[in-house]
């Protein structure tokens, strides 16, 4: 088993103590939120790998997630993301960002729960907006106007979301507050 202590020598710029992770650090939230920035970012403050699910999955099915949905449908993508992440849970210590709808299986939540530390980044709808209007590659997103999906989603989703052990506030602002923000609130738990 991989030894997850920081190596002050590489890690820890941000000078807020050093972490062991016991467990692997879960990203939960809206799409656009930033759990793929902020997270890897984390993942190379506490010096341990960052896995973003999604890719998992696409590189798994040898397939974008928007031919996943289109090909093969939602319930198949629902299917594979859950696999991935029961794999994910069960491995080393890592940061891991999970696609937005990955919290709300429960099979999902339960295991996170118990195998994970999990944290929702929690965005304000117009954060939310301007950055999923970047790209076009989300299928959930391409059904019709961006912000009255998000919204819906938002109303749906948060009080699952709430359920995660920490939530942070991932804002307009610099990634890296956030995850010093996260580190912080890592250590008071270690
Ligand atoms: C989804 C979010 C996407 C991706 C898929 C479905 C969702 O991931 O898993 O398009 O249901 O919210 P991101 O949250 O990383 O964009």
């Amino acid at each position: 088993m991989t030894d997850n202590t920081i190596n002050p020598a590489n890690h820890n710029r941000l000078g807020t103590g050093y972490i062991k992770l016991q467990k692997p650090v879960v990203l939960v939230g809206l799409m656009g939120a930033g759990k793929s920035t902020i997270g890897r970012r984390l993942a190379s403050e506490i010096g341990v790998e960052f896995i973003d699910s999604d890719n998992e999955i696409a590189e798994a099915a040898e397939c974008s997630i928007a031919d996943i949905f289109e090909i093969y449908g939602e319930s198949i993508f629902r299917d594979l993301e859950k696999r991935v992440l029961l794999r994910l849970l069960s491995g080393e210590p890592i940061v891991l960002a999970t696609g937005g709808g990955a919290f709300m299986n429960a099979e999902i939540r339960e295991a996170i729960s118990k195998q994970a530390i999990s944290i929702w980044l929690r965005a304000d709808i117009d954060v939310l907006v301007e950055r999923v209007s970047r790209r076009n590659t989300r299928p959930l997103l391409e059904q019709g106007d961006k912000r009255v999906i998000l919204t819906k989603l938002m109303n749906d989703r948060s009080p699952i979301y709430n359920q995660a052990d920490l939530v942070v506030d991932s804002g307009m602002g610099a990634h890296e507050t956030v995850v010093a923000e996260i580190i912080e609130l890592l250590r008071a738990q270690s």
